[in-house]
């Protein structure tokens, strides 16, 4: 069994595109500029955002972080995306979610300049990632690819099971997997709450992706020897070993799936940081594709 790093891979990634920032400096180009609009102050989100900034100026990024508290207005929002489309010194941006219930998340997301859209959440964006066209891909998909990427995961032919069908990861890891192209060219099967005897499908994955935030959902009894399981989950429950008050819980038991499996992501430490990482080869990708000085 072999422990997926996460973090070492992110740090590796960090390292090759702080690398290209300096180029792009020392060719007289600014920093790549992300923005991050975040509403309230749910503790995941600040954490997730909190991250994001850090991250940035980790790789030499310029990065502008825009709070607004809970009772913001839909259309208060949407003047600050249509302002932030046309900042010609911000690349790319992100909304976290989610967003307060009187919103409309998917009105803001449609608002989203496309080009700008670094999450990859904008439906041109999601229809270019599901016909293999050039696009943002979400930073969570492409991590998971990136990992299975780096470990030298072999996907092709293999069954690959996903636990889950977000927009954000489910839905898309499924069409990625599915896509020709290394890592890819699986066979995929999707399940979610209303799938029948989910057991009987996940006995039967080489690969798992657990994306359903179900804390440790995923038990021994529900794989195969040798599986890859790569976990998604990132559920904060209470805990009296933590300074915080609670910790990181994943979508499987990963002590009693880790000894089958031939590799395992940890939680946190695995699919999360990559995750970031992704976020910001999206916006680097954005301030390459307009030459900026
Ligand atoms: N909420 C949970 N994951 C994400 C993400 O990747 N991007 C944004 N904007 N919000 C999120």
């Amino acid at each position: 069994m072999q422990i997926i790093d996460g973090k070492k891979i992110a740090d590796e990634i960090k390292a090759e595109i702080k690398e290209e920032v300096s180029r792009m400096l020392e060719k007289g180009q600014r920093a790549p500029h992300l923005a991050a609009i975040l509403v309230g102050h749910d503790g995941g989100s600040e954490t997730y955002v909190a991250n994001k900034v850090k991250s940035c100026e980790q790789a030499g990024f310029q990065s502008t972080l825009i709070r607004y508290e809970d009772d913001v207005t839909g259309e208060e929002l949407l003047q600050r995306v249509h302002q932030l489309n046309n900042d010609a010194s911000i690349d790319g941006f992100i909304v976290q979610l989610p967003l307060p219930k009187h919103i409309d998340e998917q009105k803001i997301i449609e608002a989203i300049s496309p080009d700008k859209d670094v999450d990859g959440f904008h439906p041109a964006n999601v229809g270019r990632m599901a016909i293999g066209l050039p696009c943002f891909v979400s930073a969570t998909p492409a991590g998971i690819i990136e990992l299975l990427r780096r470990y030298r995961i072999d996907t092709r032919g293999k069954h690959c099971v996903v636990l889950g069908r977000s927009n954000i990861v489910g839905k898309p890891v499924s069409l990625l997997m599915a896509q020709k192209a290394t890592p890819g060219d699986a066979t995929v099967t999707i399940c979610h709450s209303r799938t029948a005897n989910i057991a009987d499908i996940t006995r039967q994955a080489d690969i798992i992706i657990a994306a359903l935030g179900q804390p440790e959902f995923l038990t021994a009894d529900m794989v195969k020897e040798g599986v890859v399981v790569i976990d998604v989950g990132t559920t904060r429950v209470p805990s009296a070993e933590t300074k915080s008050g609670w910790k990181l819980k994943g979508d499987v038991k990963f002590d009693e799936v880790a000894p089958k499996s031939s590799y395992i992501t940890p939680v946190p430490g695995g699919v999360g940081p990559m995750t970031i990482v992704s976020l910001l080869r999206n916006t680097l990708q954005a301030a390459k594709t307009t030459v900026k000085s």
